[in-house]
Formats: structure tokens, sequence, C-alpha cells
């Protein structure tokens, strides 16, 4: 198949939500043995610096109740679950995901460390009304069905004083700089994906998913239309990364 073929194929099975969320099911689920490994390689490590520092501008404090939404392998819930050190103690740490196999990965990590774990679709959360009070999703919004519905559903689990912390791929200003970062996404994840999984198209999907994502300027409006205030974002090398942000009003 030519890489042209492949990005066509990968497109049409992400262009309905419903097709998008199996798509991305069964693509975390091939992966997932060798996930944090690829992580690792792909960012040279930085995604460690890049999580620590989403962790911290949610301001988690003492007691608060924390979802980690499209935890994988829980990066994000084994920083917050280590919180005590850090001088606030959650109450609780829920990592919730859609894809099973990534969750093994990650109980296996989390060993002592206090995070339950839990499948579920972002689309449509188990929780109750004003029941969390900050939510962490790193790598996660890219790959949802709807990101407006995904936004709604964060702003009404989350409690008034809440905040919402997002980490995910960016796109780069200039325009030179986003092109040239698509087309070392592309390749990296070619060679990544045949290494470790056999299987190009794996993390070929990254860029791709990116090409359709609004990225952190419009993610930042969208949670405003949610209902969020203060939102904002912070891009993280020229923007290749980004966090966004929001909370929710008193
Ligand atoms: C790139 S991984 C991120 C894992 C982890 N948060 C991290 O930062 O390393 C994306 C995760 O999003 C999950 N995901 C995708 N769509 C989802 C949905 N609709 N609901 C819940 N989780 C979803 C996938 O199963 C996958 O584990």
């Amino acid at each position: 198949m030519s890489s042209l073929q492949m990005k066509d194929r990968i497109r049409a099975e992400i262009v309905t939500p419903e097709a998008k969320r199996d798509y991305v099911q069964g693509l975390f689920g091939r992966i997932a043995d060798r996930y944090d490994l690829t992580n690792d390689l792909m960012s040279a490590g930085l995604h460690r610096r890049w999580k620590r520092l989403a962790v911290n501008m949610a301001q988690i404090g003492d007691g608060h109740v924390v979802l980690d939404l499209a935890a994988g392998t829980g990066d994000l819930s084994l920083i917050v679950g280590a919180g005590s050190t850090e001088g606030y103690e959650p109450s609780l740490v829920v990592a919730a995901d859609l894809t099973v196999p990534m969750m093994q990965r990650g109980r296996e990590r989390s060993g002592a460390a206090a995070v339950r774990w839990l499948a579920c679709d972002a689309m449509d959360l188990p929780f109750p009304e004003a029941s969390v009070d900050r939510c962490l999703v790193g790598y996660g919004l890219r790959n949802f069905p709807d990101l407006g519905q995904c936004l709604r559903e964060l702003r009404r689990v989350l409690k008034p004083g809440g905040r919402l912390v997002t980490l995910d791929f960016g796109r780069a200003e200039p325009q030179w700089l986003d092109r040239a970062y698509l087309r070392y996404l592309e390749a990296s994840g070619s060679v990544a994906g045949w290494i470790m999984h056999r299987d190009i198209e794996s993390y070929r999907y990254i860029a791709e998913s990116l090409r359709t994502y609004p990225a952190q300027r419009a993610v930042a409006t969208l949670m405003q239309y949610a209902g969020f205030v203060r939102c904002g974002s912070l891009d993280l090398m020229f923007g290749t990364m980004a966090i966004n942000f929001g909370d929710v009003p008193n």
C-alpha cells in the first residue's frame, strides 16, 4: 500500500464518530504492550516532563477527586497518586479509558498506588453531575469521536470551582514548522510502528488525527462553548505540544 493510500484509508476509518471510536479502540488495543516504550522513544522522554507540568497546572488539593480521562497506561494517574510527596493527598484518583488492554498495562504498573480503574467512553461518563474536582486528559482529546460532546460531559461532572487540564499534540506556528513537524511525525511514526509492531499504520495515525484536530487555540474556544471559564492554552516546543486549561465557574 502506498503512503497516499494509507493516509486515505486512515482518514476513511475515522470519518464518522462511531467508526473513529472503533478504530481508535482497536488501535490502542494492538499497541498497548509497547505504548510506554514507544512514547519514551518518540519524545526522547520529554512526555514525562510535560505530564508533570500538566499535573502541576491542575492545582490538585487535599481531598480532591481526580479523574484521569483517556488514562491509557496511567502515567498521569501515577503522578497524581504519588501526590502526597508533593504536599497534597487526593481522596480518589480514577483512571478511566475505553481500551481494556491499555488499562491492564496500567494496572500492572500502578502496583500499590491508590488508583481506581474504570472502563468507559468519554462521550458518556458514568459519574454524577458535579462529582469531580479535577480532570486531566493526556493525549486523549484528539482521539475522541466528538470533542464538543466530551467537553460538555466534563463540564457536567466537574464541581463548581473544578478545573480541566489537557495535554496533547498541537499545531505549530509558523506554518512551515507545522508542515515540517507533521512530516516528521509521519516518518518517525512509520519507523516506530515498524520497529515496535511490524505495522507502520499504528503510529501514522498520530499525524492523521492531528490533521483533523482543531488544536490548542480552537480547543480553548470549544471549552468556552462547553461552559468553562478562564480558558487558555500554553504552547510547548513552539506549539507542537500544548496544554489547555479551563475552570468551572463557582
Ligand atoms: C494516546 S493514549 C493516552 C494515554 C495516556 N493518557 C498518556 O498520556 O500516555 C489515548 C487513550 O485514549 C483512549 N481513548 C480513546 N477514545 C476514547 C474514548 N472515547 N473514551 C475513553 N478513552 C478513549 C485510548 O483508549 C487510549 O488509551
